[in-house]
């Protein structure tokens, strides 16, 4: 019979960050990353995912039930103890706990894989579902946990509103056709129309549905009514990459802002990158300071450098004319009107500017259908934030908000006219200029810690052929 006291535990962070709280008794529970049995006492090293860190426990041989328990004691085991906070005389922890007695919550056997030793990240990939209680992965959680946080705080500060838009949509804002369907006809016998294509008229939603690539559009619609809006939602794309900065389903933040243009978009990019940044470096420290030591020598320091320095801002147009004049050969060569690559992206801001980087004005014929044509008929307002080691992490623009202009775009994007008859009513009543963008989620918290590869930034990762977990 479990004690049901015993689930009164700290966290050990809390107890730790406490030195007041030394003599006090408390209960803690965790699992065993280590034990090492001695004479007459043991050593485990616990951890409840509360910090990087583990909490020292000292059992002594005379504590109740240690004969029959203390084989149970494995890596991996939940266990729950309760003794005294002392002053811990070894280094590298100022408290430990001597414990009065403990339990065993639940055994890990001998087979349990975790155990002390490195796995690379492309295994643990394989064990996603335990792979949160590795120093780096439980890192990573809080850490992506803290942006979540500081996301919501820094657009509450700023007054504006929180927006759930739909995941289930039958429009495609990007338009790249890149993706998932929603439906629940039969796919043994789907139903056909007199030329052969499905009719998707028998569908569910009467329509083709799809699972959304953004909230930007719905979006639009709250931000013309409540001025400042946000979003924060998961977003899917099927495109066939693999890469490690692209996942099929990943979360993006997404504000609009109504009476706004371009600079006033740069402007918010900006400020929130660097909030973010800066509240992962202080309220995150240790996991920090734990991605600095072990996975990115230069992650403080680069992350310092963006909190105070501005971002280097610069047109499209300018940006080619570096690219061109570098005397760097990339795979593949730009000229005024391609698409830039993520090599592109990269040497732009990790060789050639060494810092975050917001391009501007893109040519009109390689961006979607919303965004404002600026007056040179060529480009259009869009801005892309890029930052070392990722490329891009912020992509956005001021929109489009004169109806005949639009009307025109959307032609030229062979765009279905019953489907965005709503998006054009935000034109025809009370349109204003606005703009906004997006930020991919699991880049920015790629980013703070340093880690390569998206996979390992989203707890269960969704990309080409694989959605185990
Ligand atoms: O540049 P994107 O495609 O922009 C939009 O979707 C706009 N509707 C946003 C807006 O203006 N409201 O995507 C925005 C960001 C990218 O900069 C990138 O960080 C991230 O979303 N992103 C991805 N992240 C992970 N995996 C993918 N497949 C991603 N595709 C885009
Ligand atoms: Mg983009």
């Amino acid at each position: 019979m479990i004690d049901a006291k015993l689930y009164h535990r700290m966290k050990t962070k809390t107890i730790k960050a406490k030195p007041e709280m030394v003599g006090e008794k408390i209960t803690v529970s965790g699992w065993v990353r280590t034990h090492r049995a001695q004479k007459t006492f043991s050593f485990v090293e616990l951890n409840d995912g509360s910090e990087v860190s583990n909490l020292q426990i000292i059992i002594e041989n005379k504590t109740p039930g240690y004969e029959s328990l203390i084989e149970k004691l494995q890596t991996g085991a939940a266990i729950s103890v309760t003794g005294t906070i002392t002053e811990s005389p070894g280094k590298g922890q100022s408290v430990e706990i001597q414990a009065e007695r403990f339990e065993i919550i639940g055994e890990a056997p001998a087979d349990y894989i975790l155990q002390k030793k490195r796995h690379s990240f492309e295994f643990l990939r394989t064990i996603a579902h335990l792979r949160p209680r590795t120093n780096t992965f439980g890192a990573v959680a809080r850490v992506r946990s803290q942006m979540a946080y500081a996301t919501h705080k820094f657009f509450q500060e700023k007054d504006f509103s929180y927006v759930q838009t739909p995941i289930i949509t039958a429009s495609d804002c990007e338009g790249a056709g890149e993706m998932f369907s929603v439906t629940t006809l039969n796919k043994e016998n789907m139903p056909k129309q007199k030329d052969g294509k499905i009719d998707y008229s028998k569908d569910f939603f009467e329509k083709e549905a799809f699972l959304t690539v953004s909230g930007q559009l719905n979006g639009e619609a709250y931000a013309q009514a409540l001025t400042d809006i946000y979003t924060f939602g998961p977003t899917f794309r099927a495109e066939n990459s693999n890469t490690s900065r692209h996942l099929a389903e990943f979360w993006m933040i997404e504000p609009e802002m109504a009476f706004a243009d371009l600079n006033d978009n740069m402007n918010l990019a900006e400020d929130y990158l660097k909030y973010l940044v800066n509240h992962a470096l202080t309220k995150c420290r240790q996991d920090i300071e734990f991605f600095n030591k072990f996975i990115d020598k230069e992650l403080i320091e680069r992350l310092t450098h963006v909190v105070e320095t501005p971002c280097t801002r610069l047109s499209y147009t300018d940006a080619i004319e570096i690219l061109n004049r570098s005397g760097k050969k990339f795979e593949f060569q730009v000229s005024w009107g391609t698409d830039l690559q993520s090599e592109h992206e990269r040497f732009l801001c990790e060789e050639h500017f060494k810092g975050p980087v917001i391009l501007y004005n893109y040519p009109k014929t390689i961006k979607p259908f919303y965004m404002r044509a600026n007056d040179d008929e060529k480009t259009v307002a869009a801005m892309d934030l890029l930052v070392p080691g990722i490329g891009e992490l912020i992509g956005g623009s001021q929109r489009e908000e004169r109806l005949d202009i639009l009307l025109s775009n959307m032609d030229m994007h062979n765009l279905d006219k019953e489907t965005y008859d709503w998006y054009v009513d935000l034109r025809k009543y009370g349109s204003t200029p606005h703009a906004g963008f997006g930020l991919g989620f699991e880049r920015l918290v790629q980013y703070v810690t340093g880690m390569e590869n998206i996979r390992d930034v989203s707890a269960f990762p969704r990309y080409p052929k694989h959605a185990k977990f």
